[in-house]
């Protein structure tokens, strides 16, 4: 025998009823965001690395220690979506075009991370971006998509956290005050920490060794780094939030792990997830479209983890199997028969099926109950010269001799 071989450590195979609860997570999220005016994209899962490491930070866990290379090119699977939607986006000069656009994408995603429960190394995002508006009422439309889109997904305990980062200049005040709060503490830190905070103080949030997140806990933040328009933009996110009636919480701690953000900032937490708690996250980046080459232009986004809304949502959310009709022969003279019924049903929308290999009535059977289908149509000797099929209605276990010319009218009814 020859070995058999397992999936990939950090990767997941969806099959039903998995898959369904997957797929039907991701068309009612293409419904609400179609609701909301987001137009689809589907971008390719390759990108150039620069695309990312210009964007995320080249300090920063998924640039350092997370990527995906292709062997001897400068190509990587994708981490991530916005700064491939923002690459996108200038390369067919979409800014000409119109001055505000707003897009949705779903897809899988690639970080070379150490798995565990609710972190992968595949994984899939379901995300939207919004570019051309600085405006608050973008950051709130954003927070407020990801929140319905975990809503009508079964995600109902959540906390929303926010923050603002600032402008440009905001930012670089904010990581001198944290440079002088980490050189006081530097010693205490893990070596990772100690040379970032040289490089770039706030990736030390980052950190994952419960050593470096306890001192940070005990960090004070205040929020003068914020010039006036930025804290007025915030105030105003935070106010529009609250006429909306969404819950959520300030966190000064809460700076992402990603370079390119500037102001708002969020991330939607759950209480059942552990230490992965984070099922989606976003905020503006106001300056990645020109750090890409394009003009200043201001953004927001968001994304959430489908793998860990599936965790959440487990198996609360079992689908049906779709399949409306199996249809099975009682001997191999009827098997052709039997294919063209089958095929007549699915031309009326009929979904349907049939098992190729000539089994015996009695295990065609077994195996139609497994499907779940509905109805079984049998196709036997006898009933097919007087051009009938017995139809079964499988809950109520009742049976009926019905002309093959109208069974779809009786199905369909
Ligand atoms: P992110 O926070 O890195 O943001 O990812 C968004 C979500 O993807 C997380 O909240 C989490 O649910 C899920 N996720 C991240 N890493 C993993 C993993 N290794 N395994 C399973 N799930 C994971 C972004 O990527 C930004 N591009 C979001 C954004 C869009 N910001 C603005 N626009």
């Amino acid at each position: 025998m020859e070995k058999c071989y397992a999936h990939v450590k950090g990767t997941v195979d969806f099959y039903p009823p998995q898959s369904n609860t997957f797929r039907n997570l991701v068309d009612k999220a293409a419904t609400l965001f179609k609701l909301f005016g987001y137009e689809e994209i589907i971008l390719p899962i390759l990108e150039e690395e620069k695309v990312f490491s210009k964007s995320i930070g080249e300090t920063t866990d998924i640039i350092e220690k997370q990527i995906f290379r292709i062997k001897g090119k400068d190509i990587i699977l994708r981490p991530e979506a916005t700064a491939q939607v923002v690459r996108f986006y200038l390369e067919h000069s979409l800014h000409k075009k119109r001055d505000f656009h707003k897009f949705f994408y779903a897809g899988p995603m690639f970080r070379g991370e150490r798995p565990q429960k609710g972190r992968l190394r595949q994984f899939h995002h379901i995300g939207g971006e919004v570019l051309g508006s600085d405006s608050p009422y973008a950051d709130v439309e954003v927070i407020q998509l990801a929140r319905l889109l975990l809503k009508q997904s079964g995600v109902d305990d959540f906390l929303l956290k926010i923050n603002s980062l600032g402008c440009e200049q905001d930012k670089k005040k904010l990581i001198a005050t944290l440079k002088k709060k980490l050189a006081s503490y530097k010693d205490e830190f893990c070596d990772l920490c100690k040379r970032r905070m040289d490089k770039n103080p706030l990736r030390v949030f980052d950190c994952k060794q419960k050593k470096c997140q306890n001192l940070i806990t005990t960090f004070q933040i205040e929020k003068e780094y914020l010039c006036a328009p930025c804290r007025e933009h915030f105030a105003k996110v935070r106010s529009l939030l609250d006429g909306l009636g969404i819950y959520y919480t300030v966190d000064s701690k809460l700076v992402r792990g990603l370079d390119y953000y500037t102001n708002t900032v969020f991330e939607l937490q759950s209480p059942h997830l552990g230490a992965q708690n984070a099922c989606g996250g976003g905020g503006r980046y106001n300056n990645l479209v020109k750090t890409l080459g394009g003009p200043a232009v201001p953004a927001t986004g968001f994304a959430l983890g489908v793998e860990r809304i599936l965790l959440l949502i487990g198996e609360q959310k079992e689908e049906k199997v779709s399949l409306s009709v199996y249809v099975v022969y009682t001997s191999g003279a009827m098997f052709a028969e039997a294919f063209s019924i089958v095929q007549r049903l699915r031309a009326h929308g009929i979904t349907s099926s049939m098992h190729f290999n000539q089994k015996t009535l009695k295990a065609q059977l077994r195996f139609a109950e497994k499907t779940n289908a509905p109805f079984t149509v049998i196709v036997g000797d006898e009933e097919f010269k007087e051009k009938q099929v017995i139809l079964r209605d499988m809950r109520a276990s009742r049976q009926e001799k019905v002309s093959i010319t109208k069974l779809i009218e009786r199905l369909q009814a």
